[in-house]
């Protein structure tokens, strides 16, 4: 189906302000993949003060000449239109600058202090990025605070960006929280989850919000269940050792699954203001009831394929223990006890070394409450809203039409919104928009304490039981659809997975 586009007013872009944006564990994956491209997309588009530093942090040995060599490397390897002789490189590497610095080292940081205070001469605006270990998030905040780098005498600043996963437990994240707020206000700390800045989720608010037909049927009244699905075809890559702490519960379900339940799930906020939004999604992390044991199961990748490649299983893969018990893919099922929602299940599957790649959140409504029409497998007839998160990022709705011909056939057709055919141009990256918006000093995008709080209060006890015995440890075979048991978990309800 084609779309007809009517754009509405762009909305101003903020005053541009200069500031230093000190990115902790530049040399890893995470600011060489999206941070520092992400970034020279923001410098080409116009969106940063020229005025800006971007200061990298790391233990090696590189002056300010070899760092900008080595972000030249990444930015052609990831950075779209990213070309070596042009102006805008040029101009974008003469903000570059590098500070070696070994995150235990305190007299370090006060070695990064002067050089912040050099680069500065416009006022001392900083954001520290944290694109570190989490073990090492406290002891960074220890060094900022007592390099007295935490408070500027610019009002709002300094600002803080912690990667995810937020502790390990409740107790844990708690306790960092805690240490966090000591040093920077909370309006200063932005705990960032990159989903929450993916273009498909920022338009689910608008979706739910700026459109009045769906309202009336977002409730129990009408919905079934809903279904998320985080699916990736990767294995764990070169990320053994944080993955063997981390598993699929902490890396996935803690953040983006619950993030994008919220979204799905809350009331509308009474403005767009950062806080109001926050609050609406903390209600319904809130609202999250204690999961049952047997509504909630854990797997393990063996040996299999991806793709036609042979792959190893998750024991065999590099820097990961033999033995491992650690989870690879996570199902279950989760209910939201408010008025809205009540009896409503959300079944979630999260996993790696699956046969696709595909964020989903599939509303599932209830069937008409007379089967006057089923169609040809004799199923009655049942409406999918399908919210692509990626790839092919968009919004399906599927619904029952006569099939053409003298008798009265039915078959399920689809309506079919993407971005790519409405829009004709690329989608931004996540990170784009998130370290903009820390720039920007808005962090309606980001989650305070207590959603972390709430999502890690029903998911520790699941942790903790899991860790005192393996027993119900599942396997798949690497580029499968995850254990049989997690058909089980829908099959016992008498639904079924979407197909993807
Ligand atoms: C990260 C996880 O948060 O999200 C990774 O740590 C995962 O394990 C990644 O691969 C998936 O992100 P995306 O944007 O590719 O869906």
């Amino acid at each position: 189906m084609d779309f007809t586009v009517t754009t509405g007013a762009t909305q101003p872009e903020p005053p541009k302000v200069p500031c230093a944006l000190v990115i902790f564990g530049v040399a890893g994956d995470l600011s060489r993949r999206k941070l520092l491209p992400s970034l020279f997309q923001l410098w080409r588009q116009g969106h940063l003060h020229p005025a800006t530093s971007i200061v990298g942090v790391a233990r090696r040995e590189w002056g300010d000449d070899a760092f900008r060599d080595e972000v030249r490397e990444c930015l052609s390897e990831f950075a779209a239109g990213f070309e070596v002789g042009s102006d805008e490189w040029a101009s974008f590497a003469a903000r570059l600058f590098f500070v070696a610095l070994d995150l235990e080292d305190a007299q370090g940081f006060h070695r990064l202090a002067s050089r912040l205070a050099a680069l500065s001469t416009d006022g001392q605006r900083y954001v520290f990025y944290l694109s570190t270990p989490p073990d090492a998030i406290a002891t960074v905040v220890d060094h900022i605070e007592s390099a007295g780098l935490a408070s500027s005498p610019e009002p709002g600043w300094h600002r803080i960006v912690v990667e995810k996963p937020f502790g390990h437990d409740l107790a844990s994240s708690q306790a960092l929280n805690a240490r966090l707020l000591r040093a920077f206000r909370e309006e200063r700390v932005y705990r960032i989850d990159h989903y929450l800045g993916k273009e498909s989720v920022q338009n689910l608010l608008v979706f739910r919000f700026g459109n009045t037909i769906y309202e009336s049927i977002w409730n129990r009244r009408y919905v079934d269940h809903v279904q998320i699905t985080v699916a990736e075809t990767l294995g764990v890559e070169t990320r053994g050792p944080f993955y063997e702490s981390t598993g699929a519960l902490r890396d996935i379900v803690q953040n983006h699954v619950i993030q994008l339940m919220a979204t799905v799930a809350m009331e509308p906020p009474s403005s767009l203001d950062a806080r109001h939004v926050r609050l609406e999604k903390v209600k319904v992390a809130e609202a999250l009831r204690p999961i049952a044991a047997e509504d909630i199961l854990r797997g393990q990748y063996i040996a299999g394929e991806h793709g036609e490649a042979p792959v190893p299983g998750y024991r065999e893969e590099s820097r990961v223990a033999p033995t491992s018990t650690t989870e690879t893919y996570v199902a279950g099922k989760l209910f939201i006890d408010t008025w809205r929602w009540s009896g409503v299940p959300f079944y979630f599957r999260t996993g790696k070394r699956l046969p696709k790649r595909v964020t989903e959140v599939a509303i599932h409504f209830k069937e008409p409450p007379l089967a006057l029409f089923r169609d040809c497998q004799g199923t009655p007839c049942r409406n999918v809203l399908a919210i692509r998160i990626q790839p092919n990022e968009g919004i399906a709705l599927s619904f029952a039409a006569k099939t053409p011909g003298v008798s009265m056939d039915i078959a399920t057709v689809e309506m079919d919104f993407r971005y790519d055919r409405a829009f004709r141009q690329p989608l931004s990256d996540a990170y784009e928009t998130l370290l903009l918006d820390v720039i920007q000093g808005d962090s309606m995008l980001f989650a305070p304490a207590e959603m972390h709080d709430a999502a890690w209060r029903v998911l520790t006890p699941v942790l903790t039981a899991w860790a005192a015995s393996s027993a119900g440890l599942a396997f798949y075979r690497a580029g499968t659809w995850g254990p049989a048991e997690a058909d089980e978990l829908l099959i016992r309800d008498g639904r079924e997975w979407h197909s993807l």
